[in-house]
């Protein structure tokens, strides 16, 4: 891909290094795993997109096509997938090849990571989001018990072929989506590298070469906290910046707001709340804010129930027992973990934030 300069970039993990490689084609990289005997997982959505391109893998022995949605993304749903591999006759040297966005990913990682005690997989990342962010850091978590993404495993892939020839096709509410993940990595890396990408903010939509030159960043910012803490112990908590705001933004609207808008909001959300809790400064609240608005624009109004709202931030994996765990940026901007008590005061900011912080600027 001339726009990236691409050479491949080596994530290190606990089963060995994986490759995230750029391609202009990534087409071409599916005739050897066809040939192999691969089974393929591919969004149903991308499979009638790129029929001509997709041809070796979708006239393959096995095909699983993926309606993506948070239900496909259930153990309620893992069965028919299951039967589907056994009939197919999948073996351990065999194997599995996901084409499609973050729920396709992780119904592939978690068939890879458990069907027969572990097959390897790859993945060919078609939304942003899975581009810039989901596509490394081992991660598969799929929903139960009623429940988002509390079953899962580490389990990365055995490559990852990334080619934004994809984005082409995505609607633009999807690329906002991945673009609220960019803002998020670029805001755990510096103050000052996230006013880098929201200056460039407009041109992410038209400037392929822009785009490009900051997906291929996030991955290198991520990289080395990922491989520094592959299993979630401890550093790379901060990747959940804007996750526990924004995963109960999802839950209390019934996921109404697509994950990486819930993202954009929660950062803004996180970062009012460190300003009013006295644990950081307003100056980031008002210098991220327009940016973060202009991400999330079509949800100003999506009605958030408060009561939904804290019940599902209550179930959040980083609390103790005693108190909310929160990402949030410290006086300097720095993102880190804090612990906050679940209290009035802290239920006033949510429903202050919920009341009014989308619509304006709060004082
Ligand atoms: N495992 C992880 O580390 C991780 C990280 C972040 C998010 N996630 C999960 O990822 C999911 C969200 O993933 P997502 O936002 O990538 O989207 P998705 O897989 O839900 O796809 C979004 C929509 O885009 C369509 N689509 C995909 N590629 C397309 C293309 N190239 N052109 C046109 N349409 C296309 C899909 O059919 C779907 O309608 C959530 O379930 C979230 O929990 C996982
Ligand atoms: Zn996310």
């Amino acid at each position: 891909m001339a726009d990236l300069l691409a050479s491949d970039l080596i994530i290190a993990s606990h089963k060995g290094p994986y490759a995230v490689e750029f391609r202009d084609d990534p087409f071409a990289e599916l005739v050897a795993p066809a040939s192999a005997g691969a089974h393929f997982l591919i969004d149903r959505r991308v499979a009638g997109l790129y029929e001509r391109g997709l041809r070796p893998a979708l006239l393959s022995r096995s095909i699983l096509l993926i309606d993506a949605a948070e239900d496909a993304k259930s153990i309620e749903a893992m069965p028919a997938y299951v039967r589907h591999l056994v009939a197919k006759g999948l073996r351990r040297g065999q194997a599995l090849v996901a084409i499609g966005g973050g729920v396709t990913q992780d119904i592939a990682c978690f068939l890879a990571a458990t069907m027969l005690r572990g097959v390897d997989w790859s993945f060919v990342p078609t939304t942003l989001l899975a581009m810039a962010d989901s596509c490394v850091g081992s991660k598969s978590s799929i929903n139960g018990g009623g429940a988002k993404n509390v079953l899962g495993t580490f389990t990365p892939p055995k490559r990852i072929v990334l080619s934004t020839c994809f984005l082409d096709t995505l609607n633009e509410r999807d690329v906002r989506s991945g673009v609220g993940e960019m803002l998020k990595v670029h805001a755990i890396e510096s103050p000052a590298s996230f006013d880098a990408i929201a200056t460039d903010y407009p041109r992410l939509f038209t400037d392929r070469a822009v785009m490009s030159r900051y997906l291929r960043r996030c991955l290198e910012i991520k990289k080395p906290i990922v491989e520094a803490d592959e299993f979630d112990a401890g550093p790379r908590l901060v990747m959940n910046y804007g996750h526990s705001f924004g995963h109960s933004l999802e839950a209390a609207t019934n996921y109404a707001i697509p994950h990486g808008i819930a993202i954009t909001i929660g950062m803004d959300f996180a970062n009012l709340a460190a300003a009013r809790l006295g644990l950081g400064s307003a100056e980031h609240y008002r210098r991220m804010r327009p940016t973060l608005a202009a991400n999330w624009r079509g949800f100003e109004t999506t009605p958030v129930p408060l009561d939904d709202f804290l019940g599902a931030l209550a179930k959040d994996k980083k609390n103790s027992a005693q108190s909310l765990g929160l990402i949030m940026p410290n006086a300097a901007g720095t993102i880190r973990k804090v612990s906050a008590p679940a209290d009035e005061k802290f239920r006033a900011v949510c429903a202050e934030y919920l009341a009014k912080g989308r619509t304006a600027e709060l004082p």
